[in-house]
């Protein structure tokens, strides 16, 4: 099955955990992106959306969902997010898109987290996809070398690319990461990491492969 299709299927088959009068909380890339156009069916369903980034938002704006502030909202019942990379304990990679510290945000404010993947994303471990740290301007050499220091990995800039926040981002290639939770903790106490891409002390709860049928872990 074509990739397309089956974050496509999984993406539809989201649409039951989302129940009358909640505010969903909207993950960001080509996965959520199939995931807002099956919400603008069910609109008048929900109160609105709490978005993870300026793509998503004008995406759910141009359906005609409500975007509202997580500080006016507070928490969550339900957040929808895809992912670069799942091991079989639901622990993720995220950041391909680079709204990785929005994401982990919203993902923490969330009771469910519903992850969207196509089978390609389903690894045994983690860190074949380059981990995305997102790191404040001043400190990228900085945290360059001690990611190098610390994992062995190979941090690379991902030029260009500014965030939603206004940081650049690291690409840590070359990982393979037994421990996600300890390597999610120790990449954090860096100076000048804002967040990192690993979402392991906070995995998501519920897991849809797309497919025909879906499958839901
Ligand atoms: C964005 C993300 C995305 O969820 C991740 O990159 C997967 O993207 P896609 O659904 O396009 O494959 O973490 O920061």
């Amino acid at each position: 099955m074509p990739q397309n299709e089956a974050k496509r299927l999984a993406a539809e088959k989201a649409i039951e955990y989302v129940e009358d009068g909640m505010i969903v909380g909207v993950g960001t890339g080509s996965t959520v992106a199939f995931f807002i156009d099956a919400l603008g069916r069910i609109k008048h369903r929900i109160a609105g959306a709490v978005s993870s980034s300026e793509q998503s938002t004008a995406r759910l704006r141009g359906h005609g969902i409500e975007v509202m502030e997580l500080n006016d909202t507070g928490e969550l019942a339900l957040y929808v997010d895809g992912a670069d990379e799942c091991d079989p304990h639901k622990r993720l990679i995220k950041g391909g898109g680079a709204a990785l510290t929005r994401e982990k945000i919203i993902a923490e404010a969330s009771e469910k987290f519903v992850c969207l993947i196509d089978p390609s994303k389903q690894v045994p471990i983690l860190g074949r996809f380059p981990l995305p740290v997102e790191v404040i301007p001043m400190a990228r050499s900085l945290v360059a070398r001690r990611i190098l220091a610390l994992t062995g990995g190979q941090p690379v800039w991902r030029d260009g690319v500014v965030t939603d926040n206004g940081n650049v981002v690291l690409d840590v290639h070359n990982l393979s990461i037994i421990d996600p939770v300890a390597m999610e903790k120790e990449l954090n106490q860096i100076p000048g990491v804002v967040s990192v891409g690993l979402f392991a002390r906070r995995p998501a709860d519920v897991v849809i492969v797309g497919g025909e049928p879906p499958q839901v872990l």
